[in-house]
């Protein structure tokens, strides 16, 4: 807190009253006694207000709590607050970008499991897979015109290109040992063309091209088949450069999440928190891919989130779920958290410990081969037995990495087993709104998630974070 306001604060501001001017000449006054009596009263206080003042000035302490000043809620504020504790952190985010030599290698794996699987090629629209195999931003729009990036079983780089796109195209990042460009005219059927110069018989699209392409690609003779779990699976297994990048941004997105409880006040709105999160992913510079869900008391049983503007009171726990991005791959971190001098209800604090519990089941059933739905129903039972199971309401979670959900997914319907170097998410939640608190025996509705990222290694599970939560104060 600002020392010349601290003053103010102690201070009963002013010049003494004109009625409490001492008069020296009428001593048998009721009235004199009376001024008198508050002339001292007033010295008093002005020497007890000096002397903490200057004990505060030494101390740097403030010696009486004057309540949270406005200009201590602005996002402002509490971004510089959380920087001094975060300025140190930033450092786990110098990590190299994936290297040439290791899209090279992807694409040498690629056919490999596609001469393994009798296909001719793996065919991608920009997308996460075009991202993965030759560095092809996903970002780049898709029209109705197809961009295809094509992988043979030989390793061999092409693209199937609009004409008069020929040249914008030619220009994006991309990467491979060698290229060839099939160029289709307006007057020509783009998937005619690709069967006539290729002479594939049979390929695998990627699971996020659009049908349109399938069917193009079907009428004009060529066979389609789904992505398979295996090719999958490349992707959805990291490798040593991939780890180290996620490990990175989501080591360094705990620390933001870990100074931002430091700082949280009561008082401040949700926007608050999440315009200085923004803030400070961008100070390091990875600001671009910034994502939140920040939720106070009741709004957090919505998952998602629910309204706008509200204020945090003593009493709610603040559900913050937010990631960004570092070379593309993203962070996915939740936790659940109470700023230092806020409190709730042993029965609010027993929910935590129930969510932090369905974490550790999901966690230590996160070894190699283990069935997916498995690892599921393990962090599920510990909600039922608490007897909360009708509000843990999703998934306990998803794949990450350069897509913030994807495979492999932690639900119960999912057969596949865990595999070394997959990172997947763990995020159990009890969700309970107004609505239904009556049901468990509460007022008000609340919301309590708990999120990390976990690498699958022979040796069990490894929090990317660094660290799993310990409390709602030790985040
Ligand atoms: C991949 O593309 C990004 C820009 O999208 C670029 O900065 C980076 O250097 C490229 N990587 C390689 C290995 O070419
Ligand atoms: C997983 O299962 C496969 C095949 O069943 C086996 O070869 C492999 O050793 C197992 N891995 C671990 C870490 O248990």
């Amino acid at each position: 807190m600002d020392r010349e306001m601290e003053k103010e604060a102690l201070l009963p501001g002013g010049n003494p009253p004109p009625a409490a001017s001492p008069s020296r000449r009428a001593p048998g006054s009721v009235r004199a006694t009376i001024s008198r009596i508050f002339w001292w009263l007033f010295c008093v206080v002005r020497i007890v207000a000096l002397v903490l003042v200057v004990v505060q000035a030494i101390t740097h302490k403030p010696i009486f709590n004057a309540g949270t000043r406005r200009d201590e809620l602005t996002a402002a504020s509490l971004e510089s607050c959380a920087w001094d504790v975060l300025e140190s952190h930033a450092s786990l985010l110098s990590v190299p970008p994936i290297g040439r030599d290791e899209y090279i290698a992807r694409q040498a794996r690629l056919a490999d499991a596609l001469r393994a699987a009798g296909v001719d090629a793996f065919i991608a629209e920009p997308s996460a897979s075009t991202a993965y195999y030759a560095n092809i931003s996903y970002t780049f729009e898709l029209s109705e015109r197809p961009f295809l990036m094509i992988l043979d079983k030989d390793a061999q780089f092409s693209y199937l290109v609009p004409k008069f796109e020929a040249g914008r195209i030619a220009g994006l990042d991309m990467v491979y040992e060698d290229k060839k460009v099939i160029v289709w005219a307006e007057e020509e059927s783009p998937y005619e063309v690709l069967a006539k110069e290729t002479g594939f018989g049979k390929v695998m699209l990627d699971e996020h091209t659009r049908f349109m392409i399938a069917a193009g690609l079907q009428k004009a003779g060529v066979e389609v088949v789904p992505m398979s779990e295996t090719i999958q699976s490349l992707r959805a297994v990291k490798t040593e450069a991939e780890i180290a990048i996620l490990k990175g941004i989501n080591a360094f997105t705990l620390e933001l999440i870990r100074s931002l409880q430091k700082c949280i006040k009561l008082g401040m709105t949700q926007e608050t928190v999440v315009s200085s999160a923004h803030a400070l992913f961008g100070r390091v510079g990875v600001g671009s891919g910034f994502w939140a869900i920040v939720l106070f008391g009741d709004q957090a049983a919505y998952p998602h989130g629910g309204k706008h503007g509200k204020t945090l009171s003593d009493g709610e726990f603040v559900l913050i779920d937010i990631g960004s991005k570092l070379h593309d791959y993203g962070s996915d971190v939740t936790r659940t958290i109470l700023p230092s001098d806020a409190v709730v209800s042993d029965e609010l604090l027993g929910i935590w410990q129930t969510v932090h519990a369905a974490q550790s089941a999901g966690f230590h059933r996160m070894w190699p081969n283990e069935t997916c739905s498995v690892v599921d129903a393990g962090s599920r039972e510990v909600v039922k037995k608490a007897g909360y199971g009708p509000y843990y309401t999703h998934r306990l979670g998803h794949g990450l990495g350069l897509e913030m959900h994807e495979h492999p997914y932690l639900n119960g319907a999912n057969n596949e087993k865990l595999k070394v170097g997959e990172v997947v998410t763990n995020e159990p939640g009890i969700y309970v709104t107004t609505e239904q608190a009556a049901d468990v025996g509460r007022k008000v509705g609340f919301g309590v998630r708990l999120e990390d990222p976990i690498l699958v290694t022979e040796q069990g599970g490894v929090p990317m974070t660094g660290r799993r939560a310990k409390s709602p104060y030790d985040p």
